[in-house]
């Protein structure tokens, strides 16, 4: 793309309306960084786009939290809308307008598309049995009824699948089934539902959604495969009464169901927006000259790419130009958890780390598949660390200084043709940004990186500093660097818009388009130099996770030992490097009984043997006492000599099962911590302990 094809097309962009019962943690944010990077980069390109986001503040349990807590449903929603808010604009996620769902234009929209509906034929009524808890008088959604599986007959386990054979079924078919609200027997209890006959629009939604047009070709097959084969279940969108929502004007005493307001939310946000500016919505939702971009997670695709385009084709309003589907965050390959510390809030990144490492973190990781990202903390700190600091800003700190005084140079010298390949580049970049393969233009920005990176170190402007008879060269080296600079910072600003307001700042022009990418700044002054970024603070991610963790809740069974761990770890850890704990995070909790599945036992090498064949391992002879013996082959050749180890104490895995190597059979471990290598350390045992011994 290039600067001077700036078309009249708008763009309007969302991101799904997060949920106001909860806050903003790590996993929401790959979604609001993700879409505010396209945004931004959009904006910077010269685009007129806006972009939209509201609470999504509906449904029983804002309904079921606000009586818990004795408040209104309102002041809950209100609450954490600012909470939300502000959790965003510490990240830099810039809002053009942000709302919520709970508002009088949204009622309005939902009763006009409502009433459309209706009249398209496209609504019928129905009988639904539900359980209901006479406790506390309302209906109980699956997650807030437990019971015993009806297949596996496992207990405790929720309405509407198990989590132990993965049958689904729905709560009626629970054994024994509590409300989780109040402990109470449910009973079953008859109401009439209001549903949307989506079949009816089958034939336009496998034509919308294979188009190849408008979702990602995994999501287009997903839906083929799951839903469009067969006839489309009619989608249930109302709840009777006490529910928190708006009540449906031609039904008394049944409400809209979160999910037919949520999306309509989007359309009642950009109203309020055009309201404020003096703008028609049908422009924005009506119009041939406005793309809509929806950014959601995978666990919403339903809602997002047959029930919200089904409605909005009924009601004639416009269809998304395109659903970009991301996967979910997981932390090293497993899914957040309190336990762990991994389900990291908003809020208590941004008490001890800088947003910009998020962001780019997350930028160099989010590619244009709907696939799950991995936050591995060892490698958010190097990536940030090696790239960000050792490589970006490196340059403007290596050089700035030198100019402080002198300012650029007048002509932009020859510099090897470095700046115009950055040019050539920014194409690239600019294509993988609208593709939303971060991680590509994160990838080109860097080899621009290291090209400029290569420059400073062949001319040493250091050293040149040093000889008065070079300084016109110097300012010439400097002017080219920190151009170079200038450039990489107008790539990275829809990601880091801090650095490049920084950059802005140190060069005396601020960075406004992409097109600021392409010719290099001459003559200006420069100001003093004030430091960019700092590394990250390994002992800040780890107080971060320390203080994220939460122990498990009282009726899980296995409270007592998981205790344990945590709190030996959270304590010494704030003081001690971190890099063990990053490398090797905690294991899941384990219960008494897993842990007693081992049995470790203190056994005395007797022979230490070298193995020809390996050039890692080491052969022992192990006594257990008596003349019980284990032959056991370990990994610590690199770190032990065979004299070190004859005779002295370890502790072996003494019931694992034996494997046949190719020197040998293998009885058992020897434990040791450590990464490997010559970074192994034998577990002992103090004096006192003998052979045959067992480890509790
Ligand atoms: N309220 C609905 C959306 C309504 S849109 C009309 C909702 N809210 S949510 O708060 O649960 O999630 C908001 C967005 O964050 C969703 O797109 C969801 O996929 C995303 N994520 C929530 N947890 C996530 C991860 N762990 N990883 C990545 N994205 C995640 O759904
Ligand atoms: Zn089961």
């Amino acid at each position: 793309m290039s600067e001077t094809k700036i078309d009249d097309k708008k763009i309007l962009v969302t991101a799904a309306l997060p949920y106001a019962n909860g806050h903003i943690h790590i996993g929401h944010l790959v979604e609001y960084i993700q879409t505010d990077i396209w945004v931004r980069f959009q904006k910077l390109s010269g685009r007129r786009c806006l972009f939209i986001c509201a609470d999504d503040t509906h449904g029983t349990a804002i309904m079921i939290r606000a009586r818990q807590e004795g408040r209104s449903e309102q002041e809950l929603i209100a609450q954490m809308q600012a909470a939300h808010e502000k959790d965003f604009a510490g990240f830099d996620i810039e809002f053009d307008h942000y709302s919520s769902t709970n508002s009088q234009e949204n009622y309005q929209l939902c009763t006009e598309i409502w009433s459309k509906l209706r009249s398209e034929g496209l609504i019928r009524e129905d009988d639904v049995e539900q359980l209901y808890d006479p406790q506390v008088g309302t209906f109980l959604a699956d997650r807030f009824v437990k019971g015993t599986c009806p297949e596996c007959k496992s207990p405790g386990e929720y309405g509407d699948n198990c989590s132990k054979c993965s049958a689904t079924y729905s709560p009626t078919d629970l054994i024994d089934p509590v409300s989780t609200l109040s402990g109470a027997t449910p009973v079953k209890k008859t109401a009439k539902h209001l549903f949307i006959q989506i079949e009816q629009l089958r034939g336009f939604l496998t034509q919308w959604t294979q188009s190849g047009k408008h979702l990602q070709t995994e999501i287009a097959n997903y839906l083929k495969g799951h839903f469009l084969g067969h006839p489309l279940r009619d989608w249930d969108v109302s709840r009777p009464e006490p529910y928190f929502g708006f009540a449906i004007p031609d039904s008394p005493g049944n409400y809209w169901y979160v999910w037919f307001d949520a999306p309509i939310g989007y359309i009642a946000s950009t109203w309020q927006w055009c309201k404020r500016h003096n703008e028609q919505l049908s422009d924005w939702w009506q119009s041939e000259h406005t793309e809509i971009h929806h950014f959601i997670g995978k666990d919403i695709t339903y809602f997002h790419t047959l029930f919200w385009p089904g409605v909005l084709k009924a009601v004639g309003y416009s269809l998304p130009s395109f659903v970009h589907i991301h996967g979910f965050l997981t932390v090293d390959k497993e899914k957040m958890a309190k336990t762990r510390g991994t389900m990291i809030r908003a809020s208590k990144y941004l008490e001890l780390l800088d947003p910009s490492y998020l962001r780019y973190y997350y930028a160099s990781k989010l590619g244009p598949k709907p696939e799950d990202i991995d936050l591995n903390f060892q490698e958010f700190i190097a990536k940030v660390d090696s790239d960000l600091v050792g490589k970006v800003v490196n340059l403007a700190s290596r050089t700035a200084r030198f100019v402080e005084g002198t300012g650029l140079s007048i002509e932009y010298p020859h510099d090897g043709g470095l700046f115009a390949a950055g040019v050539v580049a920014g194409d690239r970049i600019a294509e993988a940004y609208e593709q939303g393969d971060y991680a590509r233009a994160m990838r080109l920005i860097m080899e621009l990186a290291d090209a400029a990176n290569s420059f400073v170190e062949n001319t040493a402007p250091w050293t040149l500093k040093k000889d008065p008879t070079l300084q016109v060269r110097l300012q010439e080296v400097c002017t080219i660097v920190l151009n170079l600079f200038r450039q990489l910072c107008v790539y990275l600003a829809p990601v880091l818009p801090r650095l490049s307001q920084q950059c802005g700042k140190l060069l005396q022009r601020e960075i406004v388009a992409w097109s600021d990418s392409k010719t290099p700044l001459v003559g200006t002054q420069v100001s003093k130099f004030e430091h960019l970024m700092q590394r990250v603070d390994p002992k800040k991610v780890q107080q971060m996770v320390d203080e994220s963790k939460e122990v498990p809740k009282s009726d899980a069974p296995s409270v007592p030992v998981a205790q344990t761990p945590v709190q030996a770890v959270t304590s010494p850890a704030v003081t001690e490097a971190i890099e063990p704990l990053v490398a090797e995070p905690l294991a899941p909790t384990c219960t008494i009984e897993d842990f007693a599945k081992v049995d470790l036992r203190v056994a005395r090498v007797i022979k230490a043997e070298e193995v020809p064949e390996a050039k890692k391992l080491v052969k022992l002879t192990v006594s257990l006492g008596g003349d019980v013996t284990r032959t056991v082959f370990a990994g610590i050749k690199a770190a032990y000599t065979l004299e070190q180890l004859e005779g002295r104490l370890v502790v072996i895995v003494a019931n694992l099962q034996p494997r046949q190597m190719k020197f040998g059979l293998s009885e058992g471990m020897v434990t040791a911590a450590g990464a490997g290598g010559t970074e192994v350390f034998l577990l002992g045992v103090d004096t006192g302990a003998k052979p045959g011994h067992r480890v509790h």
